[in-house]
């Protein structure tokens, strides 16, 4: 059957992935509260278009850290791609880049940032995870950066592994014919099969706890990339992450896998919008399946979007077609809903397009949870 959305390549995934995978891939924390939650807050923001504009040019390029892309909607690093598919992290790079947008690789990318490079030209960004060992993270962002990664996301909400009851359940492991390329030559490549999650025992074995706002100033005297925060939820964050020297922040509950209960990504994001008063950038990640999605975000003052599940899930149904179809149909759909509401920019998309219900509870629904 025909997909027509980024939502069905789920169930395909399902049934094509070993279920130790496919519960890796979609699983939030404990309750699975906030995973719910990033999707529904979508459903609690309605539009409110402008007619008869003429929308016969839509214009959907946008520039991200003076970096020039198609569309606003960007990859995000989602961990051990080639569980989904044997070319993994080189088909999601292939795609990022015939779609003109930004890649991240994660830090425990099953690809290493020099495989990556060599996919070809495209602009991506390098997942942070700082490990107690300070050494092997100075090495890897130096790779990263000869390796042409344009930026650095700072991933700040994982200093313990989220409890992910799927992965204690199965044992979760990466597959030993794998390793997180990143890390092969320093030993710290393969995770050890444990009486739990062996990628909680990896993380606190080898992630730094102690992780604190100076180490967003450290990194800043070892690497002349800019640095995005990733995992900020609050004003409180934002205002630290610039005095820090961010170059921009990434409101993210790292897709409902980290702390339960927290807000929805979209629910948080005007928070920080207004507190990071327009002197960064403020991305979003958490939730996004639709074009509509992305357009909220926008209006809500994000400066761009990332996706981390559709990707895993389409690549696992058709490898790099698949990655490519989901950012097409996105593309496609943001489009429809930019005409559609009358913005013939990304820069004509306001808050006035939007209403949500902490403007005007009357005037929304009732939530469907
Ligand atoms: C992630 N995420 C993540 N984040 C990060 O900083 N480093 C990583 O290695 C990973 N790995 C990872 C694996 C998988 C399977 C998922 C689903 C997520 C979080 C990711 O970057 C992003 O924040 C969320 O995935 C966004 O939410 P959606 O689009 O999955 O709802």
């Amino acid at each position: 059957m025909e997909i027509t959305n980024v939502t069905e390549y789920q169930a395909i995934a399902k049934e094509k992935l070993p279920k130790m995978v496919y519960d890796y891939y979609a699983s939030g924390a404990e309750d699975q509260w906030t995973l719910a939650e990033n999707r529904n807050a979508f459903s609690r923001i309605l539009f409110r278009p402008r007619i008869l504009i003429d929308v016969s040019k839509i214009d959907m390029s946008t520039s991200v850290l003076g970096f020039k892309i198609s569309m606003p909607i960007m990859i995000a690093p989602t961990a051990m791609q080639k569980m989904a598919h044997p070319e993994g992290e080189y088909a999601t790079a292939r795609a990022a880049s015939a779609a003109g947008t930004i890649m991240t690789l994660s830090s425990w990318a099953t690809s290493s940032v020099e495989e990556v490079a060599s996919t070809g030209p495209g602009i991506r960004f390098f997942q942070l995870y700082v490990y107690k060992d300070r050494n092997v993270v100075a090495q890897l962002v130096r790779r990263a950066e000869r390796a042409g990664f344009k930026a650095i996301a700072l991933t700040v909400d994982t200093p313990r592994l989220g409890r992910r009851e799927a992965d204690i359940k199965n044992r979760f492991t990466l597959p030993p014919f794998l390793t997180l390329k990143n890390f092969e030559g320093l030993d710290l490549g393969k995770m050890d099969k444990a009486d739990d999650s062996g990628l909680a025992s990896y993380v606190a074995g080898q992630i730094d706890r102690s992780l604190s706002w100076k180490d967003v100033k450290w990194l800043q005297t070892i690497t002349s990339l800019p640095i995005l925060v990733k995992g900020v939820l609050t004003a409180e964050d934002t205002r630290l992450a610039l005095e820090s020297g961010a170059a921009g922040i990434i409101v993210s509950n790292h897709g409902a896998r980290q702390l339960d209960y927290v807000p929805s990504t979209i629910m948080a994001l005007e928070e920080v919008v207004k507190a990071a008063q327009g002197r960064v950038p403020v991305f979003l990640d958490g939730g996004v399946r639709r074009g509509t999605d992305v357009f909220k975000a926008l209006a809500l003052g994000a400066s761009g979007i990332f996706i981390g599940r559709p990707v895993v899930f389409s690549l696992a149904a058709e490898g790099e077609a698949g990655v490519r179809k989901v950012l097409q149909m996105l593309h496609d759909e943001f489009e429809l809903t930019m005409a559609l509401s009358g913005c013939r920019t990304i820069k004509e998309i306001t808050r006035n397009h939007i209403v949500t219900e902490w403007d005007a509870p009357h005037a929304l629904p009732a939530a469907r949870l």
